[in-house]
């Protein structure tokens, strides 16, 4: 079923570990929508703005392997503070699509499970950065541990670049994954888990679906008052 036109307008969020096809997905996302005549904004975090941009060098900078874990969160959350207030909110009010590659949860997943940071002040944080703005859908591309590391030493090996947060144990990563497993069960009405093993056409039709299921019930519920 294709999303309809004049069904409002949903923010996406995909998250999942480095190698999930998070980027591929989001592609694919914006590609359809525009196809089916939606206004849609793409973008992705760290980055997305000028200062964000600017923001992800110093963050995924090699030669600063000194950089403590707040620092860390502070700065994907400043990055994040400049998203949602240049580019993300204004889109949604004029009625776009906003996909982003990675948000908030990024945040709570990485620095907290993973560096350890307390999870309570990282919530705290986070909702500050975004000004309690929560998206609609966050389709979390889930994919085993060592999987996700095969996948991305291959992306290396074909000459892509290694940044800071790619140099971590193994069990960080564990610690990201279950961070994220447990947020969705928390939340399970916003959280849409795919196997991220899955062909990508096949991923791609399972969000599809679930974002039309989400619009038509949008307007059930408008339409039935
Ligand atoms: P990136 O090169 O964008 O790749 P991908 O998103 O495909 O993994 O790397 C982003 C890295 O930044 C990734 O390792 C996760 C990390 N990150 C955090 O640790 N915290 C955050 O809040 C965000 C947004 C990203």
């Amino acid at each position: 079923m294709p999303i309809a036109k004049g069904s409002g307008a949903l923010f996406v969020v995909f998250e999942g570990p480095d190698g999930s096809g998070k980027t591929t997905q989001t592609m694919l996302l914006r590609d359809a929508l525009q196809k089916a005549g939606h206004a849609v904004l793409a973008t992705r975090e760290p980055g997305g703005t000028s200062i964000g941009e600017q923001i992800r060098t110093v963050v995924h900078a090699v030669e600063n392997g000194s950089m403590l874990p707040l620092t860390e969160a502070l700065l994907y959350s400043a990055a994040r503070a400049q998203l949602v207030g240049e580019v993300i909110r204004p889109a949604l009010a004029e009625g776009r699509f906003v996909i982003s590659d990675r948000y908030a949860y990024s945040t709570i997943a990485y620095q907290g499970e993973g560096r350890g940071l307390d999870r309570h002040m990282l919530q705290q944080l986070t909702r500050w950065a975004t000004q309690d703005l929560v998206p609609d859908v966050v389709v979390y591309l889930d994919l085993d541990v060592q999987e996700g590391l095969r996948r991305k030493q291959q992306a290396l090996d074909q000459g892509g670049e290694i940044n800071r947060m790619d140099q971590q144990t193994v069990d960080f990563y564990r610690s990201v994954r279950n961070s994220y497993l447990q947020m969705a069960r928390e939340d399970a009405d916003r959280w849409l888990v795919v196997e991220a093993c899955q062909p990508v056409e096949a991923i791609h039709a399972r969000v599809l679906s679930h974002l039309s299921e989400l619009c038509e019930r949008r307007r059930r519920r408008v339409q039935g008052g």
